[in-house]
């Protein structure tokens, strides 16, 4: 397979077997472009759909050089959940959530790791290195061990969800945390692995967002027609510049005759992208301290801002910011009318859909895919303080009765026997 990486800014390009993570010349951030002309004809829908349902499937669009060093979880082939009560909620005629709280480590960043440390292990490295909000750290933990290699991590402390911690420790990463916020961290992590020669697996790493890119591939896959809209949240903005990377392929292969617009949804409090996009202007302005209840978008200066940027106005997309309140109402819906636990950032999608259907800026006839990145468990703290608290009585029956006199008088009539 023909592989180069391509400067998005000056055009320069550079060979794959370079460890470089932006542009030489300009820095700027990197495309990994592939030489499409060479599959035509070779990969088509029949060849992916007689493989297995994950990532691999679309192997011929991975650049991978070396299958033996492939470094999997059986990744990606999430549900694809049609939700008619949360469509209705929404005010849309068709919603589907792409539930990526499936994959290994419960978010969507399963799909880059897998690709991003197998290229660790391509290029030789010992170690790999993340700054976090928490899912990159649990997945590029699990993926490092995995793989036999050691895995360090910066993050804010104290801003981290729980299960995500959890997830990262257990997994035997070392984990920093510092007296600061994730760019912060960022900054930090990309000296560090350049300083010491620790492969770097941020999104900023464009090989990652080489897996990131198969969520394009698979909702096509597996909803049989192109959706008007697909929504997600933005924070570093590595999953949206990925799901336009891999649309735009699918295109160039004629896997798919147009693409869908894409919605990208930030947190009011920390919402540089929407900003900037709805503004229509070319300047980028960083949010200081961004904050945020969906703390895996609490970021105030997304690396991949341009790619973002691009996705957005290439998609003819829209953009939306939502309160933590829409959020966590948001999230609630998806929880109570369909059954699917997703944690705050996840939720955003639907909250900006919500909004942007009430606003009149989407067509109600709208077929809609929201991509919800991640588990309801990653931040089991946040979702017991916003519920209905269990109730604790002795252990009789009629205590408990008493507890549950509303529900059980409605509830019983359906199983008795008439009279
Ligand atoms: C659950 C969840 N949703 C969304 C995002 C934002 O993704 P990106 O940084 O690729 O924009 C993250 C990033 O950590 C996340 O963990
Ligand atoms: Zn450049």
């Amino acid at each position: 397979m023909k592989v180069e990486l391509k400067c998005i800014s000056c055009g320069a390009v550079f060979p794959p077997s370079m460890v470089i993570y932006t542009c030489l010349k300009c820095g700027s951030l990197l495309d990994v472009v592939l030489k499409l002309d060479e599959l035509q004809g070779i990969v088509s829908w029949n060849v992916f759909r007689a493989r297995r349902f994950n990532v691999w499937r679309y192997r011929e669009l991975l650049p991978v050089f070396d299958d033996s060093k492939i470094v999997s979880l059986d990744e990606g082939g999430t549900p694809l959940v049609k939700c008619d009560r949360l469509a209705k909620w929404a005010g849309v005629r068709s919603l589907y959530i792409k539930f990526e709280g499936a994959n290994p480590t419960g978010s969507f960043k399963d799909r880059g790791m897998t690709v991003g440390v197998t290229k660790a292990l391509e290029y030789g490295a010992r170690a790999v290195a993340c700054a976090s909000t928490g899912n990159t750290a649990a997945s590029m933990a699990a993926y490092a061990a995995r793989a036999g290699l050691k895995a360090i991590i910066i993050l804010p402390w104290g801003k981290v969800a729980l299960g995500k911690l959890a997830q990262a420790v257990m997994h035997g990463a070392e984990v920093v945390g510092i007296e600061g916020n994730f760019d912060q961290a960022l900054a930090i992590v990309r000296s560090l692995s350049e300083k010491h020669g620790i492969y770097l697996l941020n999104s900023v790493n464009p090989w990652r967002l080489e897996g990131q890119k198969t969520v394009a591939y698979e909702i096509i896959d597996q909803l049989g027609e192109i959706p008007d809209f697909i929504a997600l949240p933005m924070g570093n903005c590595g999953n949206i510049s990925a799901l336009w990377k891999g649309l735009r392929e699918l295109l160039e292969l004629s896997l798919i005759d147009h693409t869908p617009r894409l919605i990208g949804v930030q947190a009011t409090g920390a919402s540089p992208v929407v900003d900037m996009f709805k503004s229509g202007s070319n300047i980028f302005k960083p949010v200081e301290n961004p904050e945020t209840v969906a703390t895996a978008i609490r970021i105030g200066n997304p690396v991949n801002w341009p790619k973002a940027i691009r996705a957005l106005r290439e998609s003819n997309g829209l953009a939306e910011k939502v309160t933590d309140e829409e959020i966590i109402e948001a999230q609630q819906m998806i929880a109570c009318l369909e059954g699917l636990g997703v944690e705050p950032a996840s939720a955003a999608s639907v909250a900006g859909l919500k909004k942007l259907v009430e606003e009149g800026a989407l067509d109600a006839d709208s077929v809609v895919v929201c991509i919800c990145t991640g588990h309801l468990l990653k931040d089991p703290e946040q979702a017991v303080r916003v519920s209905r608290q269990p109730l604790k009585v002795k252990a009789e029956l009629d205590e408990v009765e008493r507890a549950l006199s509303y529900i059980v008088s409605t509830a019983q009539a359906a199983l008795l026997p008439s009279s």
